[in-house]
């Protein structure tokens, strides 16, 4: 059995090359935009050459080892448990016009459970990690420097909102790319949760969303259709904050709704209502 604490140190030193790799191209006039699905979902040169890098380092490091990537897709190894699920910019949109929410998001999962989730956004040089049963936890300070950020980064562990009650709440969510096509395109659930609530937050990043919602700072998070690649680190790192993370509904990718569990239950009831 690999060890959670190697995959996780390699983790966060490939969390911190792409971060590195993220802040060179920042708001120049290189990263090299384009477009996916449709005229809102874009994608740069930089999150290619993330995943790019991502690929090769796993491929050094686990080679046996399954990856899942946003802009590669799926690099089976069918014999393997283990599968390493990447976005290797989750926040593009934000990215590409110099907002400064955006990070790399790692999870590896085994047997299909996550284990190890890593989240870095390298302007706020913010860390976030977990390992299956060891908590979440948060590190500030290190900058591209590895060693530094594990000293600074035990010094907090992660819990998600104590609050009970939606109305003091700060909530978070976001919007599909086919909004204008798919009704399911959340505008309905944000309309009745905004006055419901203390505040209303857009982020632009899944995964830092799913952070912060781990760490408190948002008290909860909905989003519908998402993908494994924008969850899979986030969703552990909220579980293992102590929080909950349900799905929304069965036909709309991957759609949930994170934070304690109170607050869930009452944003599911809000949102089904
Ligand atoms: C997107 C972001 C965004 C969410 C979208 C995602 P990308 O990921 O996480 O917050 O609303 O659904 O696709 O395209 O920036 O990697
Ligand atoms: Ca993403
Ligand atoms: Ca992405």
């Amino acid at each position: 059995m690999e060890k959670l604490k190697d995959i996780k140190e390699a983790a966060v030193r490939m969390a911190l090359h792409c971060g590195k790799i993220q802040m060179e191209s920042f708001r120049t006039q290189d990263i090299g935009i384009d477009t996916k699905s449709n005229v809102y979902d874009v994608v740069t040169k930089v999150d290619k050459a993330c995943e790019d890098y991502l690929l090769t380092e796993i491929a050094r490091l686990y080679p046996t080892h399954s990856v899942l990537g946003e802009e590669t897709g799926q690099h089976l190894h069918a014999d393997s448990d283990w599968a390493w699920v990447v976005d290797p910019l989750d926040g593009t949109n934000s990215y590409s016009q110099g907002l400064p929410v955006f990070c790399v998001s790692i999870g590896v999962t085994y047997k299909g459970e996550g284990v190890v989730g890593v989240v870095y956004a390298p302007y706020l040089d913010e860390l976030y990690t977990a390992v299956k049963g060891e908590g979440a936890w948060f590190g500030k300070g290190g900058g591209a420097n590895y060693e530094l950020c594990i000293m600074n980064y035990e010094l907090k562990r992660l819990h998600v909102s104590s609050k009970t009650c939606l109305k003091e709440c700060v909530v978070a969510s976001g919007f599909p790319y086919d909004k204008a096509t798919n009704p399911i395109n959340n505008i309905r659930e944000v309309s009745t949760i905004i006055p419901q609530v203390r505040g209303f937050r857009r982020m632009g990043s899944a995964a830092y969303d799913l952070c912060c919602t781990a760490m408190g700072t948002i008290d909860a998070y909905w989003e519908y259709n998402l993908n494994p690649w924008d969850v899979c680190a986030g969703q552990l790192i909220v579980q293992e904050a102590g929080g909950i993370v349900i799905p929304l509904c069965d036909n709309r990718k991957i759609s949930i709704i994170a934070g304690p569990e109170a607050l869930v239950k009452e944003l599911e009831t809000v949102i089904n209502a």
